[in-house]
């Protein structure tokens, strides 16, 4: 049995579609630490992807939810917080989608209607989310938000699109949601900032594959599995990292802060 690291924790999921999804293993570790949590996604990928059954395997409850929407998450966290008897001690926010990354659109000819989507989609919506959550008084003292990110918000990855920028936006309003939180009732924000992992938004990328190997190599100890992802994120919920806000923490096996790795030119 897991150490339950999280039990009596009460949490809200966003963003499992399918078994590959960081959401859908962060989800499957957290139950088994113990927590209690409702899951959401955006209405559309309730309907194509598997998240009824990750629900019916832990015995959670699906509350559907366009991130983007402020009238659904006023939706969410209220009858989150029904539904699992109190406040809520941590939140997921695990959405990404960029049109152009998908259509492979280059960087130097982007449609700017699909970048401002992407932007809401990706980065406002934390915006949104941690709003919602604030002025609605329904996170718990010491409760803790966490957003993913991606190195690209610091480096160029020319094949990721606007995705860079929306990481980039991402992180800048989990710190500033950061200070209010912190002197609001002592919530902790931070965004972790994880190796390219093969889920339905990763393979999306152009030559994801290859960049997936290249990040394997960089890293003296690889890329980061999900499953690891999942137990950082675990921890970072509970009551073991209480003073850690404001922060864009590296999941990365030590690919953030290597400049070349002599295994590449083997
Ligand atoms: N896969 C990687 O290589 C990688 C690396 C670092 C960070 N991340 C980040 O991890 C997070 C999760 O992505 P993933 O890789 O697990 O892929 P995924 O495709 O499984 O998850 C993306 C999720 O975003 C949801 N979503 C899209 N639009 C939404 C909306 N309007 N409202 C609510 N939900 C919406 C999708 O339905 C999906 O569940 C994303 O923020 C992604 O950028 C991924």
């Amino acid at each position: 049995m897991a150490i339950q690291l999280l039990a009596g924790k009460r949490g809200v999921i966003f963003g499992a579609l399918d078994d590959q999804s960081l959401a859908w293993k962060i989800a499957d570790v957290c139950h088994q630490m113990g927590a209690k949590f409702t899951l959401t996604n955006a209405p559309v990928a309730l309907r194509m992807g598997a998240l009824q059954e990750l629900a019916a395997g832990i015995g959670a409850e699906v509350i559907p939810a366009d991130a983007t929407s402020i009238e659904d998450l006023e939706n969410l966290f209220t009858k989150s917080e029904e539904i699992l008897g109190g406040k809520i001690d941590f939140v997921l926010h695990a959405i990404g989608m960029s049109v152009n990354v998908r259509k492979k659109k280059d960087y130097t000819n982007l449609n700017h209607d699909w970048m401002q989507k992407t932007f809401d989609i990706s980065a406002i919506s934390f915006h949104k989310m941690c709003q919602v959550l604030y002025k609605g008084d329904h996170m718990a003292e010491w409760g803790s938000i966490l957003g993913l990110s991606y190195i690209a918000a610091q480096r160029v990855f020319p094949d990721y699109g606007e995705m860079a920028e929306s990481k980039a936006l991402l992180e800048s309003f989990a710190r500033s949601f950061g200070y209010h939180f912190g002197e609001k009732n002592h919530v902790r924000v931070n965004t972790v900032s994880q190796s390219p992992t093969m889920t339905t938004a990763g393979k999306g990328i152009p030559g994801f594959t290859e960049f997936f190997g290249y990040g394997d190599n960089m890293s003296p100890l690889g890329n980061a599995p999900a499953e690891d992802c999942a137990n950082f994120c675990a921890t970072m919920f509970s009551d073991l990292t209480r003073y850690v806000t404001m922060q864009n923490l590296y999941h990365d096996g030590g690919f953030s802060n290597m400049g070349m790795n002599p295994k590449l030119l083997e």
